[in-house]
């Protein structure tokens, strides 16, 4: 069986289930997050120990303003009302991505991932304005300016995932296959799961039939 340490999500699907069902993208962003609270949930009594939620990619900026008002005002009331709880239960929360949103936002990120910052029972890494073509460049920008020795040690310590193992798992819902600007480097030998299911329909009966799957999936990295 493998082991599982680290779940990747491309949590996709909101909008489509929110005009399906409720006649406004913003409804499905507001059901999307109930999924995120039982995945949670699940990823906790897994074991596993970190969990990677695309929850903002640097080509979101393209949509309408009003969609991008209401997903920012969701995250922030997700914080002032859950952090204690995350808290709670041991949960350290980290942003990936580029934190340069209002002050008041931005001051609202650092003062969650400050509170949780040394719980250990499981990571959340919120990809938030996150993009991987960027920060595969700040990367190399950043190593080449440390005159370090240029190989693949050293070029991981540049990235916002130093220390955060690579994913095992990679989910995406909302039927489509494609990565979105997500992890390029991290994921090259994740196993990737593209799931039907829109991302508020997605529960933890799919989650848990992912996680067997993956499970029993013969790894070789390479190696036969
Ligand atoms: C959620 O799904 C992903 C976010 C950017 C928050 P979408 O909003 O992309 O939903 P679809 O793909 O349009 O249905
Ligand atoms: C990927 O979903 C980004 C997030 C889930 C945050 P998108 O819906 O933005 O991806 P594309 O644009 O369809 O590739
Ligand atoms: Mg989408």
């Amino acid at each position: 069986m493998n082991p599982l340490n680290h779940v990747a999500i491309i949590m996709d699907g909101n909008g489509r289930w929110g005009l399906r069902y409720k006649k406004s993208r913003n409804a499905g962003h507001k059901a999307g997050l109930s999924t995120v609270e039982k995945i949670i949930k699940e990823t906790i009594k897994h074991k596993i120990k970190f969990l990677t939620l695309y929850a903002f990619s640097t080509e979101n900026w393209r949509r309408p303003k009003k969609e991008i008002n209401y997903l920012f005002s969701l995250l922030e009331n997700f914080l002032l009302n859950k952090i204690d709880d995350l808290n709670n239960k041991k949960i350290k929360l980290k942003i990936i991505g580029l934190k340069n949103f209002s002050k008041k936002l931005n001051k609202l990120l650092n003062d969650s991932e400050k509170k949780t910052f040394k719980n250990s029972k499981l990571q959340i890494n919120l990809a938030l304005n996150y993009g991987s073509k960027s920060e595969l460049i700040n990367a190399f920008r950043n190593l080449k300016k440390s005159k370090k020795k240029i190989n693949e040690k050293n070029f991981k310590k540049y990235l916002q995932t130093n220390e955060i193992p690579d994913p095992d798992l990679l989910i995406r819902t909302g039927n489509t296959k494609r990565l979105s600007n997500f992890l390029l480097w991290q994921l090259a030998y994740s196993e990737i799961f593209f799931e039907k299911k829109l991302w508020p329909d997605f529960n933890e009966r799919d989650y848990n039939r992912v996680i067997k799957n993956y499970k029993q999936i013969k790894r070789n990295f390479g190696n036969i």
